[in-house]
């Protein structure tokens, strides 16, 4: 398989390890899915880059390949019939330029049905960050719509792939209730990975150990981290204010966050449901981790617990900044 390059710190670098992955891709290349397989996990940690790669695996297998983003307004089309390819483009374009992102999740739903019909064959749709635009309730349609495409097709077809990802979690809870997807987490990288992707960023960078225990293997932080010349507090600020870390949430909510900054899993079995929903809608934590066998995880799974990196058992930051951000609000209060 050839190895996509992507843009990471201002240079191109190849996509690195992601093994387990790579290799559940070709699983279901060869089965299909059934469900719609919905992936999940910290935001930055590197589901974009992963479907990116698989839908480069899943052309060489001789898959069509539909990739939508509507949060980046990004599109693949790997399309053997170039005419469907050219009317897909145009209106890709069409609804870029009226900003209809949620269009876009529903035009690649649409060209799946014509490729079926069309081609009878193998065919891929990957659907990346398209929960966030669609809503809570549209995104369960949209599954719903996907399962009906595998369930009900328009003609008969060799096989099917249906991947749908997303960092946020509201959305996720309302799909999981129901039995049209299944949703399996993945988490950041694993350290040798990860050390990879160190690798590749040029001289003048903190020890590895250093950037590692920071950012917790997620390669979006250090990309930040990168960005700013290793200030720590800036990225740290800078999440305070996206994560809307305000003093009335943090004074409402400060006892059980303050518990919650020193172990994860004491949201588990001790806060009110209310602040874990704030948690998750903020996408501060990954909350209701399965078993850590490598089967209920898209890649290599975060260790069973690691309080340094702010893993629990249940529960976990998403990163070590993600939950520094918490700890610096808390402080700024007193
Ligand atoms: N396996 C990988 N190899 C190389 N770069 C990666 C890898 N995973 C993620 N990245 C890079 O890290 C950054 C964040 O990853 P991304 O896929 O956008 O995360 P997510 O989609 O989970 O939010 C991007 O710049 C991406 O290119
Ligand atoms: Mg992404």
């Amino acid at each position: 398989m050839r190895r996509i390059r992507l843009r990471f710190a201002g240079r191109e670098v190849e996509f690195v390890n992601r093994e387990q992955a790579l290799r559940l891709i070709e699983d279901w290349a060869e089965r299909g899915t059934y469900p719609v397989q919905v992936v999940y996990g910290p935001e930055g940690c590197g589901k974009t880059a992963w479907l990116l790669q698989s839908a480069e695996f899943l052309k060489e297998l001789g898959f069509e390949v539909i990739y939508v983003n509507p949060i980046n307004k990004e599109v693949l089309a790997e399309l053997s019939i170039v005419d469907l390819r050219g009317e897909f483009m145009r209106l890709v374009r069409e609804v870029i330029s009226q900003n209809a992102l949620g269009r876009l999740a529903w035009l690649a739903f649409d060209m799946a049905k014509e490729l079926i019909k069309a081609t009878r064959g193998k065919i891929a749709v990957i659907v990346d960050d398209a929960f966030q635009i669609l809503g809570v309730k549209e995104s369960a349609i949209y599954v719903k719509a996907l399962l009906n495409l595998i369930e009900y097709p328009p003609e008969s077809y060799e096989r099917i792939v249906t991947i749908a990802a997303t960092s946020e979690g509201v959305s996720l809870r309302e799909i999981g209730r129901h039995r049209w997807a299944w949703s399996t987490p993945m988490w950041n990288m694993a350290k040798d990975s990860f050390k990879q992707l160190y690798d590749q960023i040029p001289s003048n960078k903190p020890p590895f150990e250093e950037v590692w225990k920071t950012t917790g293997g997620n390669p979006a932080m250090l990309e930040n981290l990168y960005k700013v010349d290793w200030n720590i507090d800036e990225v740290v600020n800078k999440l305070i204010k996206e994560k809307d870390l305000s003093h009335s949430f943090i004074k409402k909510w400060s006892n059980h966050l303050g518990e919650a900054v020193n172990d994860p899993d004491y949201l588990w079995f001790n806060a009110p449901e209310e602040l874990i929903n704030e948690l998750i809608e903020r996408n501060l934590i990954l909350y209701f981790l399965p078993k850590r066998d490598p089967n209920q995880w898209i890649d290599q799974p975060p260790p069973e617990r690691d309080p340094e990196l702010g893993i629990g058992k249940y529960v976990a930051w998403q990163t070590p900044l993600h939950r520094e951000a918490v700890r610096k609000a808390l402080r700024e209060l007193t």
